[in-house]
Formats: structure tokens, sequence, C-alpha cells
């Protein structure tokens, strides 16, 4: 059975405990969407304060550390974003792939880390706009994804519960530019077929994949109703619950068709 359409918001660097009502207008709003699956990713210090609060959302990070502890000034582990509260982490962002220089390996070990602690994954991939132009995209999300797949060999059945795909290219985050919907159905295509190849298809064939990047309420509808796609990675529109809901409304009615 397909999973319920999947919309998460990634806060990235907002919020401070003022914005901790606008995440229970948000949780009260996902209460009448049951329809769509909601969560939000906030910064580290707000992960407990929402997840004590919310009753229908899950709350996650936005990256972990690939070891259970140590010294890593500054770090966080994925066992401490469990005992937080978080239920997931987002990996690989294009922001954390840029700012701090992370690679498809570490990001892969990452995510190995986040599974053995029982968090869910979010991983990431997308293009830049010189890649695009010059007509690699397709090969470079491929590569990216190849290199950074969590393995699940010992216990295969937990693919699809446990991983989410998140398509997001690069010149369409924050910009207020979106892919063309042609663009989206035909990378999200390559991504499925990557995903069988590589969990077979019992289970590739049902790992939801999100795009990203400028989605909002007006864009959401059609964006949502192209195959392949299993919701949205949300940035700027997932720090309101009016835009944000706005979004989950529009993956409600996508599923109705
Ligand atoms: P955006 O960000 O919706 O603000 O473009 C998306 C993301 O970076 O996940």
């Amino acid at each position: 059975m397909p999973l319920r359409p999947y919309i998460v918001g990634n806060w990235k660097m907002h919020g401070t405990r003022a914005m901790l009502s606008e995440a229970r207008a948000i949780d009260r709003a996902a209460q009448r969407h049951m329809k769509v699956e909601v969560a939000i990713a906030p910064p580290y210090t707000l992960i407990h304060p929402v997840h004590r609060e919310a009753e229908q959302i899950a709350v996650g990070a936005q990256d972990c550390h690939h070891e259970e502890g140590g010294a890593h000034t500054g770090d966080i582990s994925a066992a401490m974003i469990a005992d937080a509260g978080g239920k997931f982490v987002i990996l690989g962002h294009s922001e954390r792939r840029q700012n701090h220089k992370e690679a498809d390996a570490q990001i892969k070990l990452k995510a190995d880390a986040a599974l053995t602690a029982g968090l869910r994954v979010i991983l990431c991939c997308g293009e830049s706009e010189k890649t695009r132009d010059d007509g690699n995209a397709v090969a470079h999300v491929k590569k990216q994804l190849k290199a950074s797949l969590p393995q699940f060999s010992d216990n295969p059945e937990d693919v699809v519960e446990k991983l989410t795909v998140a398509y997001e290219p690069i010149w369409a985050i924050g910009t207020g530019k979106t892919a063309t919907i042609d663009d989206i159905g035909d990378m999200h295509a390559e991504i499925r077929a990557l995903l069988i190849k590589v969990y077979g298809e019992e289970h590739g064939s049902e790992v939801r994949i999100l795009y990203g990047g400028s989605v909002k309420p007006e864009n959401a509808g059609e964006i949502l109703s192209t195959p392949e796609v299993g919701g949205a990675l949300v940035g700027g529109a997932s720090l309101t619950a009016d835009s944000f809901m706005g979004i989950a409304l529009a993956a409600g009615e996508s599923e109705e068709g």
C-alpha cells in the first residue's frame, strides 16, 4: 500500500521558543489532515520542546554526527536526537554539503548511524545549476545517491518505513525558482529506477521521493500530482502554519486525485 504523502518542514537556522506557537498551530492543523503525514525539523534547540507539545506531527533534526559520542565539539549524535524526541533526521542537505564540505561517504555513515539509533532518514540529493545546464543532472544525482544510500542488508523490510529520498535542485532552493514538472517527473523516475535496483522491486518501488526547492501553496498541487512525487521538503514556506499547511492541504487533494 503506498504511504501517505509526506510533507516535511525544514526550518533551517530559524526558530527560537517564540516559534513554538507556530509548531502548535501546525500540529493542530495536521490533526485535520490525516491523509497527509506532516513533520518538522526545527533547529536542535527546539526538538524537545516541539516533541513535548506535538500530538500529531513528528519532529526531527537537520543533521547528525555519525558517531554515537566522543570528542566532537558542537556536534550532535543520532542517539541524542532520538533521546530528545526526534524521530527522523534530514541528511546530505545541499547547505550541509556546501557549508560543511560533507561528502557522500560521510553522509552514508550518518545514515547508517541514524538508522542504528532508530531514526528515520530523509536523504537529500540534487544538482547545481551548472550541472543541469551541462546536461549532467541525472548522472550527478544518481552518483550522489549510489554513494550515500544506506544498505539495510540485515533488515530489508525496513527500507520503506525508514528511508525517504528528497530531490532538491540546488538552484531551486530558496530562490523562488522551481524545476519544471517534466524535469521533476524525469528525475523522480530515474531515482525510482535506482531505488529498485538497490533495494529490489518490493521495497524500492515504495520508498517515498520528496521534491524540494521553493515549494509553496501555489505550486504544491501541481508538483505533488507529478508521478513519483511522494511529498515535499519545504524550507521557507514551512515557517508559518498558514503556508505550510496550505501545502499539506494540496497534498491531501492530490491524494484524492
Ligand atoms: P525552500 O528550501 O523551500 O526555502 O526552497 C527547501 C530546502 O532547502 O529544503
